[in-house]
């Protein structure tokens, strides 16, 4: 799996999504156009909430084609990084801020065959992801405090995700950011001229039936803010 930083990518967060039909809600969202099954994984230690592990996204794998895309909320995600992959996720990243030896968190998740990501809470500062780069294949920027769904935008990451932004295009380096936090039609094209290409949206999309309406409106408002700003 290749992610292209010229493409605006939709990711629904299952976190919102009904719990009791949840195979139902992703089939539903494929079929509205999405392009990625964002996963919220956490373990009630380093968020305040627990959702779901790797047994049950292994029984939610066989109903879609859509790469998995697991953004692990746990103080011990290297532990899990393997059952993650065996149960089908494609994508894994890792808080910035538990990992105490990141390239061999990062590391890990390659040589267990997903692609690699970074994620930094809204008050992190990116500096240290210069030395990284290499070892990424995305890096995910939250614009709230993880643990729930349905949070306001916190309005300095636009800032961060600029400046983000600028650091890559010096470094000559096609990473894409995701960003993920109260994101949805109302501030698409805003996040995508500051340099964001993933969208994780979970309340604006779950909670405002038909997905397909929704989805197609952030696609469409994202790819006319990033024309001139794509990279050659
Ligand atoms: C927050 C999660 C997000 C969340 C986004 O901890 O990482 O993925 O579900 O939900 P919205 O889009 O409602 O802010
Ligand atoms: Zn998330």
């Amino acid at each position: 799996m290749v992610l292209d930083p010229n493409r605006i990518l939709i990711a629904p967060s299952l976190l919102s999504a009904d719990f009791s039909r949840l195979s139902d809600e992703i089939i539903a969202v494929e079929e509205g156009g999405a392009d990625i099954i964002h996963l919220d994984i956490m373990d009630g230690h380093f968020v305040p909430n627990i959702t779901v592990g790797p047994p049950v996204i292994a029984r939610l794998r066989d109903c879609t084609r859509l790469p998995f895309d697991a953004h692990l909320m746990i103080e011990d995600p290297d532990k899990y990084a393997g059952p993650f992959v065996d149960a089908g996720v494609n994508m894994i990243s890792v808080h910035i801020e538990t990992q105490v030896h990141l390239q061999r968190s990062l590391a890990l998740i390659r040589e267990k065959g997903a692609l690699a990501g970074v994620v930094l809470n809204p008050a992190t500062p990116i500096q240290g992801l210069r030395y990284i780069l290499d070892d990424v294949d995305f890096i995910l920027l939250m614009s709230v405090n993880p643990g729930f769904g349905g949070q306001a935008f916190i309005p300095a990451v636009l800032d961060k995700l600029r400046d983000l932004s600028a650091m890559l295009r010096q470094e000559r380096k096609r990473i894409p950011i995701e960003l993920d936090g109260g994101v949805g039609p109302g501030n698409t094209a805003e996040v995508v001229s500051a340099g964001a290409s993933i969208l994780v949206a979970g309340s604006a999309i779950f909670n405002h039936p038909p997905y397909r309406d929704v989805i197609g409106r952030m696609k469409e408002e994202g790819k006319m803010a990033q024309g001139g700003f794509a990279y050659a």
